[in-house]
């Protein structure tokens, strides 16, 4: 008689409370973070639809309260803002204007919702004339050191208007340190810095490049955001942000990059954010109203992924709609 024997694994999967039971991960709202696209504009009512992610705007600032409003009223904890200035530069000096549409966004969401956690990404893409994330040298390639300096300039100015926490995601060598001793030497020794850590040259920002008016005027972004053929690379640029005094991590774009994800869960032990990018947002979307997919089970499908493989913490595009339908509460 044989003595091999298999695993029954359907034992518990019998029932729905059975799975309950046994399921390893959930998706709370406070695991969820919105991005919003905020545009320094005259006109209050804007809610600029973006072609290429339905569902999402560019809203003005009276029209961003009301949307987090709604958010906020069914569960939201956390969101992630982009400033679309009214005049860029060629130092993108609007990103630093104490008077600049984040900074006025920030004190504006933390004074009616003061619970909320506001992050903000600091970044001079949006604010610059030619669209790359830092200053050009005459060869147009863009400078390190004098572009740390900027950032760190921002991301002060961030934590003047209130913001809870920072989000560098320009990818220049040392702008964690930087932000971090800017922060220090001000008063704002209690704001993390959550770096974009592994950052992706990667085609699936695509839409966001609409949504943000960033897109590079000439070239690419490939000599400061990273290749994505890298695995190796993206964990010293993970520890190295960790050493700089990052308190958070960030792996984007998301879905593709779990294997990045799951590695840098294994070395170290800060909390993990995955940003789920406009490209990822646009494929859903698109194939979802074709009827080609089914929408909230392929986006419930995908958070879950990201959990599972150590995120603690999602940015998504779909958390607005998500926490509004009642989906996740
Ligand atoms: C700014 C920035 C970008 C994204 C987040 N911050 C664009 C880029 O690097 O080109 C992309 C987000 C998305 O695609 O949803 N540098």
């Amino acid at each position: 008689m044989s003595t091999r024997t298999f695993y029954r694994g359907r034992r518990l999967r019998r029932t729905e409370t059975l799975r309950e039971m046994i399921r390893e991960h959930s998706l709370l709202p406070q695991d969820l973070i919105m991005p919003y696209f905020v545009v320094d504009t005259p006109d209050s009512g804007l809610e600029q639809p973006i072609g290429s992610m339905p569902g999402q705007s560019q809203l003005s600032l009276a029209k961003l309260e009301e949307t987090v409003a709604r958010a906020v009223d069914s569960g939201l904890k956390s969101c992630l803002l982009f400033g679309i200035p009214a005049a860029k530069d060629t130092t993108g000096s609007e990103a630093w204007a104490e008077n600049g549409i984040v900074q006025r966004a920030v004190a504006r969401l933390k004074s009616r919702f003061p619970e909320l956690v506001v992050i903000t990404d600091v970044c001079l893409c949006e604010y610059t004339s030619h669209g790359h994330c830092g200053l050009l040298d005459p060869q147009g390639q863009v400078r390190n050191d004098e572009t740390v300096a900027i950032l760190a300039k921002t991301a002060l100015s961030h934590a003047r208007a209130g913001a809870d926490i920072v989000a560098p995601s320009d990818m220049m060598d040392g702008r964690v340190l930087a932000i971090r001793e800017a922060l220090d030497s001000a008063g704002f020794a209690q704001i993390p810095v959550m770096s974009y850590a592994s950052k992706f040259a990667s085609t699936f920002y695509g839409p966001f490049r609409e949504a943000a008016e960033s897109a590079p005027s000439f070239g690419n972004r490939k000599s400061y955001q990273m290749d994505p053929a890298n695995g190796r690379e993206a964990m010293r640029e993970a520890m190295a942000d960790l050493q700089e005094g990052a308190d958070m991590l960030i792996v984007k774009p998301a879905g593709h990059y779990l294997d990045i994800l799951a590695e840098i869960r294994r070395r170290c032990d800060v909390p993990l954010t995955v940003y789920q990018v406009s490209g990822e947002y646009a494929m859903i979307k698109a194939a979802g109203e074709r009827g080609w997919i089914d929408e909230t089970g392929v986006v419930l499908e995908t958070l879950t992924a990201f959990k599972r493989a150590g995120a603690d913490l999602i940015i998504s595009y779909f958390t607005q709609d998500l926490l509004c339908r009642g989906i996740i509460k």
